[in-house]
């Protein structure tokens, strides 16, 4: 991958697709013997196994050898490289926590980023064999069938996802704030514990929203242009374009945007702390 080449991103893409869905069969199988006892903890609550660490092993293997030239970002570092023209953004297992306790949804998650801008996304999840992906200058699907954002502009008829990072400490007034000021104001919350496959829900209109903060640019990376390329919205909690930086992402339909940005601005100050 030459600087100033231009990428062929439809062969990429498919390169990319393939990989996810081998590596997604790779976890359902892994999943099917899977030890417990050799899970690790690599902070409060915030595990990884195995599986997470030879899958990724994997995937930066194959990547590698598509793009010698392309720099990695990865959840669990392998192959770490982040100052690169361009960069694979890595998770080679979203929603670990739901593996190891054998529930769904968990997923495969694999982004192309030319500097800041995100150029391919694919996203595997495994529960229910569905493909999500996208690329820049094209629209978004999901297995074959494109994919869109929902119509829904009526905060009260929104079905809103939560994020709980490992944070907890830091992250907890702000996020009590923000169900206190939901609850019953929206047609539902849901905590489904995998952010990546979470933000192509949204883009397939299954949800109106997501909101997240202390999140890693693995966890959000492919899903960010899928769901833009499907007619969705992402900013951080101030309504900044730059979730990466902030490591906040508040993604949404588009419609309900504004309306839910000013709850989550009136309690970002508990995040200041
Ligand atoms: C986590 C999941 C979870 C989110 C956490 C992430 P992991 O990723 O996406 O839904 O709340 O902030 O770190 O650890 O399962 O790859
Ligand atoms: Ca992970």
């Amino acid at each position: 991958m030459e600087t100033g080449k231009v990428l062929d991103l439809d062969r990429l893409t498919e390169e990319v697709k393939t990989l996810a869905v081998s590596m997604g069969h790779f976890l359902k199988k892994e999943r099917l013997s899977f030890d417990r006892n050799r899970v690790e903890q690599k902070g409060a609550h915030d595990y990884v196994s195995y599986v997470d660490r030879t899958s990724e092993r994997m995937i930066v293997e194959r990547l590698h050898d598509l793009c010698p030239e392309a720099g990695f970002i990865t959840e669990e570092g392998t192959g770490s490289l982040e100052d690169q023209e361009y960069c694979w953004v890595v998770d080679p297992l979203d929603g670990t926590s739901n593996y190891i306790h054998d529930h769904v949804p968990y997923c495969v998650s694999i982004a192309l980023r030319n500097r800041k801008e995100i150029l391919l996304g694919v996203v595997f999840e495994c529960g229910r064999d569905e493909l999500f992906w996208a690329h820049k200058g094209a629209e978004a699907y999901l297995n074959d069938r494109v994919i869109h954002v929902s119509d829904q502009a009526v905060l009260d008829q929104s079905f809103i996802e939560l994020g709980l990072p490992y944070k907890a400490v830091q992250y907890k007034p702000f996020a009590l704030e923000v169900i206190a000021s939901l609850y019953g104001r929206v047609g539902g919350l849901r905590l489904a514990g995998a952010a990546a496959a979470e933000l192509c829900y949204i883009a397939a209109g299954r949800f109106e929203a997501r909101i997240e903060g202390f999140i890693g640019p693995w966890d959000i990376a492919a899903g960010s242009i899928i769901l833009k390329q499907a007619g969705g919205r992402m900013t951080d909690f101030s309504g900044n374009p730059d979730c990466f930086d902030a490591r906040e992402v508040f993604a949404s339909n588009g419609k309900i945007h504004e309306e839910l940005l000013k709850v989550l601005q009136s309690h970002k100050k508990l995040l200041e702390n």
